[in-house]
């Protein structure tokens, strides 16, 4: 068998010989050096060439290097086979603690309080307690309910929505199409941890943030696709935001003309929150080819259709 790895990074060659240690049954090749396209039965990807999957006629599966397969989907001429994601303990330890860290600071208004220190200005700052701030999480999958657990053990006060009822215990959980009226209102800060599809593009926009309580503050650690850049920019210009902290953008690296790059109440981080750890992501990839290989049920495996 043989596997097909396409990653526009240095790192590519070393991913390769991971991928390789690691399923020592498998011919692991790189992209440019596949010289027979129609001998390859799996291809690990992170934002293929358009068209580019469907030259491989004898495909059976597509492993997206990441949770999200919005970038996979993103071709057009996709080979209709079943698409399998990348996710495991330490993408969402990862994504936990970018949550938490990014919330408390939000919350302990740290912006704030560096900005005081630089000015050497003494200014104490006293926040309510977590009980009485309102976090709400948009999506509440495997990351966003892990999210959602994890900021109520902190004590905020956490509700999530997602498309189909969940429970989660200490977390008001909302479902159906539709943001909630009622979960926007009571979102004091609002976590985006949706995936990409057509109906979550461009949902951070005007018309969600001014259903948020005045002064609310976001965090988009999603994908870039779901902000609409000058809402945000007009938001925290009204004071209706008081400030974002952004991982993900439309176009990354961001540009360095960027204005949020320089922003005084935007924090951005560049698509960090929770990368794939190519120690423990090549583990997790070579363990669901090899479930898929032996038709075992593979949890990662995402419906195309709906879209993650
Ligand atoms: N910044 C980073 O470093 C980083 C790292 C990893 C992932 N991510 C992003 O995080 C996203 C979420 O990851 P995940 O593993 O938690 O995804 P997931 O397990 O697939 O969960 C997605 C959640 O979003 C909900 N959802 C989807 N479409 C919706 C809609 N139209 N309306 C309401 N809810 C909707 C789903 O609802 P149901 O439960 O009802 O299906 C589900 O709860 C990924 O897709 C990726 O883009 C970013």
């Amino acid at each position: 068998m043989k596997l097909v790895l396409y990653l526009q990074s240095k790192r590519r060659v070393w991913w390769r010989d991971h991928l390789q240690s690691l399923l020592p049954e498998i011919d692991c090749l790189l992209w440019e050096d596949c010289a027979d396209k129609n001998a390859i039965d799996f291809a690990v990807v992170w934002r293929p060439p358009a068209g580019g999957l469907r030259q491989f006629k004898n495909l059976q599966a597509i492993v997206s290097i990441g949770a999200g397969i919005d970038h996979v989907l993103a071709d057009p001429e996709l080979p209709e086979i079943p698409v399998i994601r990348t996710t495991g303990a330490e993408l969402t330890q990862r994504m936990r603690e970018y949550v938490c860290l990014h919330v408390l600071r939000i919350h302990r208004q740290c912006s704030d309080m560096e900005a005081a220190q630089r000015e050497q200005r003494w200014r104490p700052v006293i926040t309510p307690p977590a009980t009485r701030r309102q976090v709400g999480i948009m999506g509440l999958g495997k990351l966003g309910t892990d999210a959602a657990i994890h900021l109520t053990q902190l004590g905020f006060s956490v509700s999530g929505w997602a498309r189909s009822k969940h429970t989660i215990a200490g977390v008001n959980c909302y479902h159906g199409e539709q943001v909630p009226e009622d979960f926007l209102k009571r979102s004091e800060i609002l976590v985006c941890l949706l995936p990409l599809t057509p109906d979550t593009r461009n949902m951070l926009n005007t018309n969600l943030f001014e259903q948020l309580p005045s002064g609310a503050g976001l965090i988009n650690a999603a994908r870039g696709e779901h902000l609409v850049e000058s809402d945000l920019l007009a938001a925290l210009e009204s004071g209706q935001l008081a400030n974002a902290t952004l991982d993900v953008f439309r176009k990354e690296p961001l540009p360095s003309t960027h204005p949020f790059w320089t922003h005084p109440n935007i924090v951005v981080t560049p698509h960090n929150a929770s990368l794939i750890d190519p120690l423990s992501g090549g583990a997790e990839i070579a363990a669901n080819l090899r479930r898929f290989i032996r038709g075992d049920l593979i949890a990662d495996l995402t419906d195309t259709k709906r879209g993650y």
